[in-house]
Formats: structure tokens, sequence, C-alpha cells
């Protein structure tokens, strides 16, 4: 094989990793959508004395989704692709324990799916995209610990 069709083998396998990881940032930065507009809309609606300090904290969790949303779209950008303007359907329950628990459910896909996009930005060589998004995978995780608390399951 030549030099320059190895190079150009080395190219085409970094470029279709790219695209890869463009895919996938593009699916969190919906998911991301998502959690802004369901947080928005139930740390307003959330009754119950019981759960007067997790309303507190979700309108919390709504600024730091948003700020995860620019830190992805930002990602995308650099990376060359178009950040999505498509939003995962967001889901509502007039019943806060299970608006809560949409919430956990949420927030644990969204964990894994981080985490499945840590292991392609490192095997891709994008090592500030993997510290970027270890920085956005510890807030989930606090948003997780949040849910878990407000439901009593720890
Ligand atoms: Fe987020
Ligand atoms: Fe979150």
């Amino acid at each position: 094989m030549s030099k320059s069709s190895e190079v150009a083998d080395a190219e085409g396998a970094s470029s279709s990793s790219k695209e890869e990881i463009i895919r996938g940032l593009n699916e969190d930065l919906s998911r991301e959508y998502k959690a802004i507009i369901q947080y928005v809309v139930f740390s307003q609606t959330l009754k119950g004395a019981e759960y007067g300090d997790i309303a507190e904290q979700l309108k919390e969790h709504a600024s730091q989704e948003l700020a995860h949303a620019l830190e992805v779209a930002r990602q995308i950008d650099y990376l060359g692709g178009d950040p999505t303007v498509n939003v995962k359907g967001a889901e509502y329950s007039q019943d806060s324990k299970k608006m809560l628990e949409i919430d956990l459910k949420q927030e644990q896909e969204t964990i894994k799916s981080y985490r499945e996009r840590i292991r392609q930005a490192e095997r891709s060589g994008e090592f500030a995209l993997s510290e970027a998004l270890r920085d956005i995978i510890a807030e989930e995780q606090d948003h997780e610990i949040d849910l878990r608390d407000a439901l009593g399951l720890r």
C-alpha cells in the first residue's frame, strides 16, 4: 500500500467515526431539549408539601440542562456538524410521583448515553470532547441523586 493511500484510509476512518459521534451528540442534544421542557413545566406544577425541596431543585436542573444543550451544540459545531432542532418527545404526568419517575428514567438513559459518547470520543482521540462530557455527566448524576432522594429510593 502506498503512503498516500494509507493516509487516505486513516482519514476515512476518522471521518466516519466523527460522523458517528456527531449523530450521537445530536441524539444527546434532542434529549437535553426534552429535559429542559420537562423540568421547566414540572418545577412549576409539582404539587405537595413533601415535594417543596425537589421543586426548587428541578428549577436548577432546568438551567443546567440548558447549559448542557449549549455545550453539546457547541461541540457538534466544532466537529463540523449541524446541531439538531429536533426535540425528543417530552413526557408529562399530573401525578407528581409519576413525573419524578419519568425524570429519573430520563436521567438514567442520559447517563448511559453520555457514557457511550465518552467511549466513542476517546476511541477517536477527541479528548476535549470527552472532558466536556465528563463535566456534564457529573451533573446528570447529581440530578439522578436528587430524584432518587425525592422518591425515597435511597
Ligand atoms: Fe443534561
Ligand atoms: Fe439531567
